[in-house]
């Protein structure tokens, strides 16, 4: 194992900060992950459509379960590696608005640095789901909530 000290020091307090923002209690996991909020000025049923119909149009995404509040995916990386997708949909203002909420979570503990994969998987969809030209659109994420967000170079 090539893993140094340091790096699991960092990798610790990571982890906990995450727990600490998430739920308050310890993750129940190990893997890497990324959890990004984001807020647009489009219904949800208008912005559920175009995430879905961005992932069926990128090729790496297997679209699972679709509902009005939740669309479920996995997704491969180029190195085969596997992340779970979760876009949740929560309305605001009235309607007017939409809540969502994005989870990627790899499914081997071994990618904990993956080089904001997680990021990626996420950021990428809504990028080219065209919502990030959306009115009032706001993303927000940090380190505790989205490993290697600082290191992603998505492609
Ligand atoms: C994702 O993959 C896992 C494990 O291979 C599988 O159990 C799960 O049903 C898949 N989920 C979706 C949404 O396809
Ligand atoms: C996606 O949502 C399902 C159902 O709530 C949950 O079991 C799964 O862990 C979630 N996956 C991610 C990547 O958040
Ligand atoms: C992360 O990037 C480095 C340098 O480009 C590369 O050597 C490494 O394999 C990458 N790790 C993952 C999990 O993709």
């Amino acid at each position: 194992m090539a893993l140094s000290l340091r790096t699991l020091v960092v990798a610790s307090a990571l982890f906990l900060g995450m727990c600490i923002i998430t739920s308050g209690k310890p993750a129940e996991t190990t893997h890497a992950y990324c959890r990004i909020v984001w807020l647009v000025g489009v219904p949800c049923d208008q912005a559920n459509m175009a995430l879905v119909t961005q992932m069926k149009a990128m090729g790496s995404y297997k679209l699972g379960p679709v509902t009005p509040a939740l669309i479920q995916a996995n997704h491969t990386s180029a190195v085969g590696q596997i992340e779970g997708v979760n876009f949740t949909m929560m309305p605001i203002s009235m309607s007017l608005g939409c809540h969502i909420e994005g989870s990627s979570v790899s499914e081997f503990w071994f990618s904990l640095f993956d080089n904001g994969t997680n990021y990626c998987n996420l950021h990428n969809v809504i990028q080219g789901s065209g919502l990030t030209k959306a009115p009032g659109f706001i993303e927000f994420t940090n380190e505790w909530l989205c490993l290697g967000v600082g290191l992603s170079a998505c492609k």
